[in-house]
Parts: structure tokens; sequence; C-alpha cells
């Protein structure tokens, strides 16, 4: 059953870097669920973003959960580096990770909660036999890398056959989506199945609107979202 209450995640790499101490502030203040960190190894993605220092160091500031986006190539390499507690996400690209079961099951075993990410080019069949043992699947909007890039839309139907996918085998499985997740997409993204949504450059840490606006905005949209779903 698909639970009618969405979070929010918010995208640390597209943060004001000049103000971290005051955006998180605003943040933690308006009940924003998760800081969601995008680690990119130049390699998986040919970006290079945060390591463990810069996260650990923000995180230790900060009462939020985190939420790692690994788009690192054999992501247990790095596992070990980073601060968990105990109601932290752990996410890895199913694309990256050549034992993907032995790397899901270490993550649990680092008392974190496990979640595998599949960029858009990637079915979701890729899932079947690994799903089981998931907390969450984040599902990417856009290809890995990059902020600012637009909606791949094939994707939508992608989080609703994800839906329908855990609700057949009777799963209690998340669905987290990333990217572009805006004003204009976030409807469909809430009525599709979203569970977790991801605030980045063009929802959330927007140039136009203050930061208070935007999660105000965000949460009309989702609630819109969430009547669409019904209908
Ligand atoms: C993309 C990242 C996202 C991104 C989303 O590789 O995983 O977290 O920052 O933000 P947008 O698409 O709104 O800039
Ligand atoms: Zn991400």
């Amino acid at each position: 059953m698909v639970e009618n209450k969405v979070e929010i995640s918010a995208s640390i790499m597209c943060i004001n870097w000049l103000n971290v101490g005051a955006d998180l502030e605003v943040l933690e203040k308006h009940g924003i669920d998760y800081l969601h960190w995008d680690i990119i190894d130049g390699t998986f993605a040919s970006d290079f973003t945060m390591g463990s220092s810069i996260i650990n160091k923000i995180k230790s500031k900060s009462k939020m959960r985190s939420d790692y986006h690994l788009m690192v190539v054999e992501p247990s390499r790095v596992f070990q580096t980073f601060d968990i507690s105990k109601d932290d996400v752990l996410t890895i690209h199913q694309e990256a990770s050549r034992n993907l079961h032995r790397d899901l099951v270490s993550i649990r075993r680092l008392g974190a909660r496990v979640g595998v990410a599949i960029s858009p080019g990637t079915p979701l069949e890729t899932l079947e036999y690994i799903i089981e043992d998931v907390d969450q699947v984040l599902i990417m909007t856009v290809d890995p890398g990059f902020m600012g890039q637009k909606l791949i839309p094939q994707t939508l139907r992608k989080i609703e056959k994800l839906r329908q996918m855990i609700s057949d085998l009777k799963l209690n499985v998340k669905i987290e989506v990333d990217g572009n997740v805006n004003i204009g997409n976030v409807r469909e993204m809430v009525a599709a199945g979203a569970d977790i949504l991801v605030g980045g450059s063009s929802g959330l840490f927007r140039s136009d609107v203050s930061l208070e606006s935007a999660i105000q905005f965000l949460r009309e949209d989702i609630s819109r979202g969430i009547e669409k779903r019904g209908a």
C-alpha cells in the first residue's frame, strides 16, 4: 500500500555553499527529512563532488538523517569512511557494483538502511533478485552526475511500474526519486508513487525564490500529487 506521506531529501551538492550553516538551520526548522549526499567519483559520472571528510563534518552539526547516494564505482571501497547512524540510508548504483547482493548485505551490516539506485537507461528487471533485500529504490529521473538537467520523461513510467512491482510482491520498499524534482514535475512523480523526493537546484535551492518559499511550494505540489493518486 502506498503511504500518503511524501518526504523531502535536500540535495546538499546544490546548497548555497557560502551560506551552508544558515541554510541547514532553515531545512531543519521546516522539517526537511533527510540530507541527500551526492558522492560522485569522476569515473561512474564525470563530476567530483564531496567526500567523507566534508560530509562527516557537516553531518555532525545537524540532527537530520543522512541519505547517501553513492555514484561511485565499486562503492564498498568507501562504505567505512562515512559516520553512519542507524536511521541513515546508504544507496549504491546497480550499475556500479560487481557483487551487488554482497554489497547490499554489507550496508545492512553497517547498521544503515539499504538503498539501490538505477540510472534512467537501466531496466527495473535488474532488481528482480535483490529487491527483497533493500529498504528503498532510488529512481534517477536524469542521468547521474550533474545538477540542473531536464527530466527524462519515460522515467515517470518507471516509477509507476516499480510501485506496481512492490505491491505485487507485497514488499515494504520505499521509492525515492532524484533529478529535476521541481514544481512542473512533482505532481506526476508523487501520483506515480514516489515516497521520497530529492530537492535539488530546480526545486529546493532555487535562485528565484527563498529556501522557505521553495519548501512551501514543494509541499503544496506534493499534496496535489497525493490527491491525484486516487483520481
Ligand atoms: C544528480 C543528483 C541530484 C541533483 C538533483 O546527479 O543526484 O541529487 O542534484 O537536483 P536538480 O536536478 O534539481 O538540479
Ligand atoms: Zn542524488
